[in-house]
């Protein structure tokens, strides 16, 4: 099976999960692999990291194009060529239209930093630490027309201290999304997750 993941920077989603493939060897027990890393901005560090695996890594900047629709149709080209299982967002700061979505119907993944569905959208560990939230987290769910609004295969909960600012309980929820997101893609790329009907449909031992 093929993964391709879309980014926007730092790549460090992309490199949990490409490090866990290569670890459990991915290509001969469950034969999937990550064949590119594509992302919208051109000096994405996690470009460079892709290249040192040996992976494509593409460029479609958002900015050559003259519309969300026009920009899409490039990526949805770019995507294609390469026809992939499982398309997942990594960090991917561009919100998709319900044309590109449908395209690929329960085939993208998506991780949010928060609990969804609370905290849907930018700036979430801030908008958490003022909400007076005591629990934080993250989630890895499908990705549907309607904003962080997909379908949840897998969430961990990551306690908030009171010292927290933003980056410090970022920090500590980035750790959780490494773990839970190569699981949750493992577990799709398996068939142990399915997407069926809208919904998230797993068998017990990945709950
Ligand atoms: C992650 O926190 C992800 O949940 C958020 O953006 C960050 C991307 O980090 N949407 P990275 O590029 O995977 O390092």
């Amino acid at each position: 099976k093929k993964i391709v993941v879309l980014i926007s920077g730092r790549g460090s989603n992309f490199v949990a999960i490409q490090e866990c493939a290569l670890r459990e060897d991915w290509e001969h027990t469950i034969e999937a692999k990550i064949v590119a890393v594509i992302s919208n901005r051109p000096d994405a560090k996690g470009l460079g990291l892709a290249q040192g695996y040996g992976i494509d890594a593409l460029c479609v900047d958002h900015k050559a194009f003259e519309s969300r629709e026009a920009f899409e149709e490039k990526l949805f080209e770019v995507i294609s060529r390469y026809e992939p299982d499982l398309i997942v967002l990594a960090g991917f700061m561009r919100i998709l239209t319900a044309t590109f979505v449908n395209r690929f119907e329960g085939k993208i993944l998506n991780i949010h930093p928060a609990l969804l569905p609370s905290f849907k959208g930018l700036d979430t560990h801030q908008r958490a630490i003022d909400a007076g939230v005591r629990m934080a987290g993250t989630t890895v769910h499908y990705v549907s027309a309607a904003l962080d609004g997909g379908a949840i295969i897998a969430q961990a909960a990551v306690p908030v201290l009171p010292s927290d600012d933003a980056h410090t309980l970022a920090d500590r929820v980035l750790v959780f999304e490494h773990q839970i997101y190569a699981k949750a893609v493992k577990a799709c790329v398996t068939g142990r997750v399915r997407y069926e009907n809208e919904r998230a449909v797993m068998d017990d031992e990945t709950a």
